[in-house]
């Protein structure tokens, strides 16, 4: 029960800056009649002898959304603009990576308690073991910014999946595979996203430290082009948090953001099949910086209420693959230029001619119908398949009310950073030109494993450009912000 109280009413602390305007949400918990009556005629038993049938259960944080509220781009002036911020104590952070903590390098895991034991059947060790009485609660400003972060994306995604069913009608989501059953989970997946909304609500103190749901943009059209734009946003969405969870201050929010999260890995699988991918083609789910996150969600969210709250993450210029794989072929290897429509980082492969569209086949290895597996004979990527790239120059607004402005510290990008599964690699940035505001230039997709016979680069993975070649690791990837000069951009690799 304690647990139980702990998510639902929150703490109503204030944390991080004073709101413009006031937010509030009901907090109270209630019973709710009508469920509880479901439940003891089934049951056929009085509610007094069910254990906590009668217990008061906490109430969603409110959405506008109910599937039609109104989308597209932001048409006024921002208010105020620029990231969050007060006055940095520095410019510039570590120039070189530091050696290892010396205490890191102490414990000898050689198979035997190296410490006495606290307790019977406790080993030495651990954090948050002792005994005390968890706070689900933030505890830093960085805390407090990567779950706002979070918020910002239940949000989105609680109105996209909404908004999915209902800009389409029953015989296109047949057309693309989809059954009533497959249907009624996208609505379920929505439920989810109200409940993750709430948490996270929660988590940042209540009323006070968390934000409203914006009005949205999107870059689809079809069934198919809403499913490949979904799973790219569940996987930054997820990678997001993967990217941040170890470095939280307060391990309780740690603890019940992955619970979110392990909800919102299996959306984004889900999703893949629904735009006939292949499930999961890696070993590994990899994890992002919070500013790339921010940098891939911002172009889709137009317009927030005046008592939003603002973040501090940093929003870079943005980049394009312009021969994005297109996942609508059955031949992925025929992808031309510019083969994605709509916007942004996460745009969709346009639909093609329908003699050459996976959708208009039920042939194995050709097929993208809506499945539980499509095992593409072409796959969307290969090692050397060569990648051409447009990327913007600073100092775009973008995002909520256009209200943050794109940026860099980075000098002239030479490199490509691949971000997949466990590492980073990089391949050499080529045939750079210009035109007019618009920078161009190709690569060369590497080959890399992450062990034996598992290829690094698949999936819907990450890219963007760097100045050096640094080589930084999943645990201290945020380092490469000084160094990232355009994107990041989800990359089709499979
Ligand atoms: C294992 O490591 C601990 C701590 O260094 C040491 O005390 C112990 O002797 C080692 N045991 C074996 C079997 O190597
Ligand atoms: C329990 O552990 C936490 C760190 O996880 C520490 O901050 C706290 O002081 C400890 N409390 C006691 C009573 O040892
Ligand atoms: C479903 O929507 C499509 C595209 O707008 C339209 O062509 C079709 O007639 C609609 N079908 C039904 C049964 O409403
Ligand atoms: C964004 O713009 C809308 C419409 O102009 C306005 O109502 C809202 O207060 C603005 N939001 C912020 C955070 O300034
Ligand atoms: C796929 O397209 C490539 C490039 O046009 C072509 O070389 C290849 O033969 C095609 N494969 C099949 C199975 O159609
Ligand atoms: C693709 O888009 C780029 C950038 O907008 C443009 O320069 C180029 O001409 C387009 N190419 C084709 C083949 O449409
Ligand atoms: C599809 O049809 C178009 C014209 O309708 C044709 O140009 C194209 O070659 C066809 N593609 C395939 C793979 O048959
Ligand atoms: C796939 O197979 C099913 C069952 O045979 C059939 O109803 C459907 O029309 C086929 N779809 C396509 C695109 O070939
Ligand atoms: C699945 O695709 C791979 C190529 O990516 C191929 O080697 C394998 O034979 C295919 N398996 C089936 C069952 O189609
Ligand atoms: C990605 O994984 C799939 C499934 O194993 C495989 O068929 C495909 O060849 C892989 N793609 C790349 C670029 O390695
Ligand atoms: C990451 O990649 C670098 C460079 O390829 C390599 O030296 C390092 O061992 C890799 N680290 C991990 C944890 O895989
Ligand atoms: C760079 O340009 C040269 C000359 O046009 C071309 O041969 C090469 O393939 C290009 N490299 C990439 C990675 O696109």
């Amino acid at each position: 029960m304690l647990f139980k109280s702990a998510i639902g009413a929150g703490f109503v602390a204030a944390v991080g800056a004073a709101p413009q305007a006031t937010y509030s949400y009901n907090q109270s918990p209630s019973v709710n009649s009508g469920a509880l009556s479901t439940v003891t005629s089934i049951a056929g038993l009085p509610a007094t002898e069910i254990p906590e049938a009668t217990l008061p259960v906490p109430p969603l944080v409110s959405s506008q959304v109910t599937g039609a509220t109104s989308h597209g781009a932001f048409n006024g002036t921002p208010t105020t603009t620029g990231a969050l911020s007060n006055s940095p104590l520095a410019t510039v952070g570590p120039t070189a990576a530091l050696p290892p903590n010396p205490t890191a390098l102490v414990y000898n895991p050689n198979g035997t308690l190296n410490n006495p034991q606290p307790l019977p059947y406790q080993p030495a060790g651990g954090l948050g073991t002792n005994g005390t009485k968890p706070v689900y609660r933030v505890q830093s400003d960085f805390d407090y910014q990567s779950i706002l972060l979070g918020l910002y994306q239940e949000w989105i995604e609680l109105d996209l999946f909404h908004n999915i069913l209902a800009t389409f009608n029953e015989s296109e989501f047949t057309a693309a595979g989809l059954t009533p059953s497959d249907r009624f989970l996208i609505e379920f997946m929505a439920d989810q996203e109200s409940g993750h909304a709430t948490l996270l609500s929660n988590l940042l103190g209540g009323p006070g430290g968390a934000t409203p749901q914006c009005t949205y943009n999107y870059p689809f059209k079809t069934v198919r082009e809403a499913f490949d734009f979904t799973q790219k946003l569940t996987r930054f969405g997820e990678s997001g948090v993967w990217g941040f969870q170890a470095h939280l201050d307060a391990r309780e929010v740690a603890q019940l953001l992955d619970q979110s999260i392990a909800t919102e890995a299996r959306q984004q699988m889900i999703f893949r099949q629904f735009a006939g991918l292949f499930p999961m083609p890696v070993w590994f789910e990899t994890g992002i910086p919070q500013s790339w996150a921010w940098t891939l969600l911002a172009p889709y969210i137009s317009e927030c209420p005046a008592n939003s709250k603002r973040l501090a993450w940093q929003n870079f210029p943005a980049l394009k693959v312009l021969n994005q794989p297109n996942s609508a072929r059955m031949n992925a290897t025929q992808t031309g230029l510019n083969e994605t429509t709509g916007f942004g980082p996460a745009a969709p492969s346009s639909d093609v001619p329908y003699n050459e569209s996976c959708l208009s086949t039920n042939t194995t290895g050709f097929s993208c119908l809506a499945s539980i597996s499509q095992n593409r004979t072409i796959p969307l990527s290969y090692p050397g398949r060569r990648v051409q790239l447009s990327w913007e120059n600073p100092g775009k607004a973008v995002g909520p009310n256009n209200s943050y402005i794109t940026d860099t510290e980075a000098g002239a990008p030479k490199f490509v950073i691949w971000v997949s599964q466990l590492n980073v690699t990089y391949s050499p940035l080529v045939n750079i030109s210009s035109e007019g505001d618009v920078n161009y230039g190709a690569t060369i997709q590497p080959d890399v494993s992450t062990y034996e016979g598992d290829p690094a680069i698949n999936g819907t993975m990450f890219i963007a450009l760097t100045d050096k070649d640094l080589p930084f690791t999943a645990f201290n990837l945020s380092s490469v912000n000084p160094h990232v000069a355009a994107g990041p951009f989800l990359y089709q690799a499979g």
